[in-house]
Order: structure tokens, then sequence, then C-alpha cells
């Protein structure tokens, strides 16, 4: 017997014996007829794999690329995001410090100094006009204490008149810690880093939400003195002008109350003397 024959034979059954324990689909087997055929099939079967091994590599290689050109892109567009962010993080550190730049202003009648957050642009002294006069300006001033002049020529001739102020109280006066009568009175421009101020007259406390800036009383002319005045409103605690306790009776600020009739009682009370506060937010 013929030995290739003889390996043909075993190959033969053993592919039988395969199939036909595994069910499987006979027809779907290579079925071997002399040894050129085995070889030429081994062959076309080692052909075709070598093809897909080809084809495998071919798509290894394009895969390869493309995962590099994904992390390409994603180191792009990490840098991206990376510098977005730095330029983010440098604007919002920039934001406090423009903030800076804002701000409002507010007159702290009565006083020469600041609260500890807040910036003295001026010390001054609070001045207006006479008590008795009819015209000149209505409301009351802060003169800074280092007034600086451009032409003047010392004429009273047609003129505004402007007066230091003092206060008027009868002692004692039940309001004020202090003694304050005849006092002549400073002031001071205080400049702080909130958006907005308000004095608001009948409280004694800021709205929720508010800070204090100073509390006081509200003060303005005697009810029966001629001319208009405004209405300001002075520290509780009032600082004095130095050599001030004199009575001038030019400027006067004297203390206000609220009177019962268009104005509701309740709330507000016959004759009660009006506090004030100034607050910022
Ligand atoms: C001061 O007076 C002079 C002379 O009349 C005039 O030329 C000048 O413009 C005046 N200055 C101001 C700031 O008004």
């Amino acid at each position: 017997m013929d030995s290739k024959f003889v390996i043909c034979w075993c190959v033969m059954s053993l592919i039988v014996l395969v199939t036909q324990q595994s069910k499987g689909d006979l027809d779907a087997e290579p079925k071997c007829f002399s040894r050129f055929d085995y070889e030429y099939k081994m062959l076309q079967k080692l052909v075709s794999l070598e093809q897909t091994i080809h084809n495998l590599k071919d798509s290894l290689a394009d895969s390869k690329k493309r995962i590099e050109e994904l992390s390409k892109n994603n180191e792009q567009t990490t840098q991206y995001l990376k510098d977005s962010l730095a330029e983010t993080i440098n604007k919002i550190q920039e934001l406090p410090k423009k903030h800076v730049d804002y701000g409002s202003v507010y007159i702290r009648w009565g006083r020469n100094e600041c609260q500890d957050n807040a910036e003295v642009i001026y010390k001054g002294f609070t001045a207006g006009k006479k008590w008795n006069g009819k015209g000149s300006g209505s409301d009351t001033i802060c003169l800074p204490e280092d007034p600086s002049w451009f032409n003047y020529s010392t004429s009273d001739h047609q003129r505004g008149h402007v007066y230091g102020t003092e206060i008027d109280v009868e002692e004692p006066n039940a309001v004020f810690e202090n003694k304050v009568n005849n006092q002549d009175i400073p002031c001071v421009a205080c400049h702080i880093q909130k958006g907005s101020v308000i004095m608001i007259p009948g409280r004694s406390h800021c709205y929720t939400g508010w800070n204090l800036e100073y509390a006081g009383y509200v003060m303005t002319a005697f009810h029966d003195h001629p001319g208009p005045h405004n209405h300001v409103c002075v520290d509780h605690h009032p600082d004095f002008l130095q050599g001030g306790g004199g009575n001038n009776d030019q400027h006067i600020l004297y203390l206000t109350i609220s009177k019962c009739g268009s104005l509701p009682c309740p709330p507000y009370a016959n004759d009660r003397e009006l506090a004030c506060v100034v607050c910022s937010k």
C-alpha cells in the first residue's frame, strides 16, 4: 500500500469522524479526493489565511494611525481647555482689582473720621446759610479743611453767604450722648467699596442685607426760621471743632420731630426726634 495514500485515508477518516461527531454541515467541509487535491486545498487555505493576516495587518496599521490621530486631537483639545481655563482664572483674579475703582461716597455729618472700612476723601467743616437768611443755598455743605481758590475779589456785593454750622439744642438734651449745644461740628467725606449707599430718615438701624455706615439724628433748620433748608443725618456721637463751643448763631442745625396728621401715627408719633441711618451694600 502506498504510504501517501494511507496518510490521505487517515486524514479523511479523521475529518469524517470529527464532522460526524460535531453533526455540523457536512457539505461545508472540503472533501479530499487525492494528495494533490489535499495539498491544493491546504495551499488555498494558506493563501486565504495569508490574505486575512495581510488584511488584519492593514487594518491594525490603520487603527494605530487613527488612535495616534485621536490622541493627538485629544492633546490639542486638552491644551486648548488648559489655556482657556488659565485665561478665565486670570480674568476672575482681575475682577476684585477692577472693583476697587468702583464704589460710593457719602458725607458723615458731625464727625471727622470715617468707619474702618471707608477711605477718607477729605475732612471738613459743616456749613450752610445763616439761620435767618431769606436766600443763599438751602442745603448743608461739607467745606474742606484745606481750601484752595481760584480768583477772588473780597467783595460782599451780590453774593450768597455760607457760614459754619453749630447745633442748637436745650441741655440736658435727652437725645445725644453728650452735651452738644452751641458746638460747631465737622464733617468728613467717605469713600466705600460698595455699589450703593442710602440715608434713611426715620430708622435707627439698616434693613436686612445692608451695612450700617453710621447712625444719628435727622437735623434741619428751626421750623420758624425763614427760607428753605435741607435735612442731614448728623452722627449721634458728634465730634466738635476745637474752640467751637461759642454761640455764633449763624448756620444752625436743630433736631427734627415728626408731626401727626398727613403722616400716619402710628407708626409715627407726635414730637418724637427722628433717627437716621446711612446704609450701604
Ligand atoms: C482769573 O482771572 C484772570 C484775569 O481776569 C482770568 O484770565 C482767568 O481766566 C481767571 N481764572 C479762572 C480760573 O477763572
